[in-house]
């Protein structure tokens, strides 16, 4: 267990962050960049072990982040690691793809009973991007509907040439709200291609929330009665929430669904599946890219999927996700703190009520989000990484002891935010 008394100095990192500013803008891109953080938690690591991360300075911390999801068995799993370097000794990189690429898809559409197809690229936005194209494509239209809020991967496509510039040729909707679906479908005049959903509404900030069945079957009949194409966007839920696909238990099929992050279990891959009604316009729209057709990581996927099945991961990862939600919301009731955890227990999000009238959801500001910022750093103090504001991914590779740990360091946490913000009401008096 990481050790909860230490100073947790970080020499080696300051040194490497400075050495970074002087080579790389603003010293790291992207949300991986920790300027939004609490100032104690580290910007390079060093090694993953199960559940379980280490610092470059060599600080432990229990891993409630995952590499933003795509750990999902526990980092360097060995019997994923031995599936993908057996690829990546022979044959990762050659003229065309190994027979990894087979296997894998012939598994994906075996788990997933609506899909007919499979097709690989790297990152989620390649997934994305691809399925609106296929959804153009196939309608000869242009209109791709998605809720307001969500991010569905950093390209144009999405965000527009700029943070804060429409994405062209994207309408907005709100997540479980049919209404605002029917006035997008308006606003696209006949020129509706596509809807992209993502599994839950998991924007910062705010509340997440699950489909409800109204809403997951109502954009469904919407997208028939249009002959517009349904795509799931479950790069972020994928594997987590259900080896079959995230709306598998609602029992909504999708047309497309993109996956990545815990496909692979780090290794780096994701994947379109597809019905047969989509192969035509898929194989005779290109895409493509270099390093899209490795063997390793495709080895890894089917690795990972395998493993989830054989040995009930996400049964586990629920009961490991129910026993921490549980343990955090005893804690800050006893010390008279008022918290929200949404969202699936295995992708956790916890908000505190007082913090709700300064929060803005703007990932890339400086964050008036005190209590949770507080109490998301004390944790870390206490080995226990956990973002304050993007939702947590949870491992198979956590122990009823490293919950323990965790609902310990949590206590000791909501005491510190307790003192703090000693003015703020209790749950009683709310
Ligand atoms: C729901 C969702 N879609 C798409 C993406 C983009 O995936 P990637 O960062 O692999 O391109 C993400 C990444 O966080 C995501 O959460």
């Amino acid at each position: 267990m990481p050790d909860s008394t230490n100073t947790r100095a970080m020499p080696r990192d300051a040194a490497l962050r400075e050495r970074a500013a002087a080579v790389i803008p603003n010293g790291m891109y992207g949300h991986q960049n920790v300027h939004v953080l609490p100032d104690n938690f580290p910007q390079f690591f060093s090694r993953g072990e199960g559940a379980h991360i280490w610092d470059v300075d060599g600080n432990e911390y229990i891993d409630y982040l995952c590499s933003y999801g795509p750990i999902l068995l526990g980092h360097a799993h060995p019997g994923v690691d031995r599936a993908a370097a057996a690829e990546l000794e022979t044959s990762d990189c050659l003229n065309g793809p190994g027979e990894k690429m087979v296997e894998l898809a012939e598994l994906l559409v075996d788990i997933t009973p609506w899909a007919d197809w499979a097709w690989f690229a790297k990152n989620g936005t390649d997934a994305t991007v691809y399925a609106a194209t296929v959804a153009r494509a196939a309608t000869g239209r242009g209109a791709i509907l998605r809720a307001g809020g969500a991010y569905h991967g950093s390209a144009p496509t999405w965000m527009g040439l700029e943070r804060g510039s429409p994405a062209d040729g994207t309408i907005e909707y709100s997540y479980n709200d049919l209404a605002s679906v029917r006035a997008a479908i308006d606003a696209a005049d006949g020129d509706f291609a596509g809807l992209m959903v993502s599994a839950f509404k998991h924007d910062v900030f705010i509340d997440q929330e699950m489909p409800t069945q109204e809403f997951a079957q109502g954009v469904r009949d919407l997208c028939d009665a249009h002959g517009a194409v349904l795509i799931l966007d479950d790069v972020r839920g994928g594997f987590r929430l259900d080896i079959r696909g995230s709306w598998a238990p609602l029992g909504v099929d999708p047309d497309l669904s993109a996956y990545c992050k815990a496909i692979g279990n780090g290794y780096p891959i994701s994947a379109l599946l597809g019905r047969d009604s989509l192969a035509k316009t898929v194989g005779r729209v290109m895409a493509t890219g270099s390093y899209w057709y490795s063997s390793g990581p495709m080895a890894a996927a089917v690795a990972t999927i395998t493993t989830m099945q054989e040995t009930s991961g996400i049964a586990h990862i629920h009961a490991m996700g129910e026993r921490l939600r549980n343990g955090l919301a005893d804690r800050a009731a006893a010390h008279g703190l008022a918290i929200r955890q949404t969202g699936p227990v295995e992708m956790p999000l916890l908000i505190f009520d007082a913090d709700d009238a300064d929060a803005k959801a703007d990932l890339f500001t400086l964050l008036e989000v005190p209590r949770v910022r507080m109490f998301s750093a004390e944790l870390a103090k206490r080995g226990v990484y956990m973002h304050p504001f993007h939702n947590g991914f949870l491992s198979a590779a956590l122990t009823k002891e490293d919950i323990d740990h965790t609902i310990a360091a949590g206590d000791e946490a909501f005491a510190a935010v307790r003192a703090q913000f000693s003015d703020d009401p209790t749950p009683e008096t709310n």
